[in-house]
């Protein structure tokens, strides 16, 4: 019998329980997915000993502790140290294990969305140097990428991801302006800002009106699942690529951290979709 859990706040309106109980349920093991919900009064620390208390053998971790809850774990893995941040909890033997499954699990979405994709020659145009931008950079350059430039409103921000680097890919830090004149250039853009989400659908980072037809568009922002910045993209005749689906593949990662299992995604795409916009 499995225990899981998200731990964050506020939760209410996660989506993580639905996704791994339809994972537990596809792969026949007994379990739950339960909310652990942490009040901004209460500590990180102590909700984690309470956890391994009862024998939680994993949980998610979201806004607003994936950076502070380090230094509470025994273990962290290499690349959640570099990204500077934790989403998946895995309690073994007595122990803390933190890693961060959503850069690869982004990465796992958009290879499963246009197979081949990673040529060596792909320039890929990050937006946004925030959490997510951090893990998605990480995670393609693990890949091999060679070309990984960062767009965003504060230029050092942008340079601090750009320290991560340790490898030979290339890298160009440009403004938001910058990268609306070069968009051509690039075979894959990356919108990993909170711009456009709702409330503020009508919003989007910058407009797409240097982009070359059949570029990959890509946004993390899955509410609505169609933003402003893909439905340019689209009228464009780029190829889009949904949000919603770097939520099932960091989802499925950290099912494999904790059951050794990896689920099929399969239509879980399309049924997501559906959630997601009768929300
Ligand atoms: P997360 O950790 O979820 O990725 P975050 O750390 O709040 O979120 O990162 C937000 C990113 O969105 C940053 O790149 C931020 O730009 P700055 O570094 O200049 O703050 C970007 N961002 C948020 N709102 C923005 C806006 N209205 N215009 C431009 N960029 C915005």
């Amino acid at each position: 019998m499995y225990t899981f859990g998200l731990i964050g706040y506020p939760i209410k309106h996660s989506l993580s329980p639905w996704i791994h109980t339809t994972f537990l349920e596809q792969k026949n093991l007994k379990g739950t997915y339960e909310l652990f919900e942490v009040s901004p009064q209460e500590s990180i620390e102590q909700k984690l000993q309470t956890l391994k208390d009862k024998g939680v053998q994993g949980c998610n971790v979201t806004v607003p502790y994936k950076e502070t809850v380090l230094p509470y774990l025994d273990v962290v893995d290499e690349s959640a140290v570099e990204i500077g941040a934790i989403n998946t909890i895995v309690f073994k033997n007595g122990k803390t294990y933190g890693y961060n499954t959503d850069g690869k699990g982004y990465v796992r979405s958009l290879e499963t969305s246009f197979p081949g994709v990673f040529t060596p020659s792909l320039r890929i145009l990050l937006i946004g140097a925030g959490g997510a931008a951090r893990g998605i950079y990480r995670a393609l350059l693990d890949k091999g990428c060679k070309e990984v430039s960062i767009a965003n409103r504060t230029l050092s921000t942008a340079e601090s991801i750009r320290e991560i680097n340790q490898t030979e890919t290339k890298s160009m830090i440009m403004s938001l302006e910058e990268a609306e004149e070069q968009l051509a250039s690039y075979d894959v853009v990356i919108q990993t800002t909170s711009v456009g989400m709702k409330p503020h659908e009508e919003q989007s980072i910058l407009s797409l009106n240097n982009i070359r037809q059949g570029t990959i568009v890509s946004d993390i922002v899955y509410q609505p699942i169609e933003t402003s910045f893909l439905r340019e993209a689209a009228a464009r005749q780029c190829q889009v690529h949904y949000g919603h689906t770097m939520l099932l593949y960091q989802a499925q990662y950290a099912f494999e951290l904790w059951t050794g299992t990896k689920p099929e995604i399969g239509t879980m795409d399309e049924q997501l979709q559906h959630i997601l916009e009768g929300k």
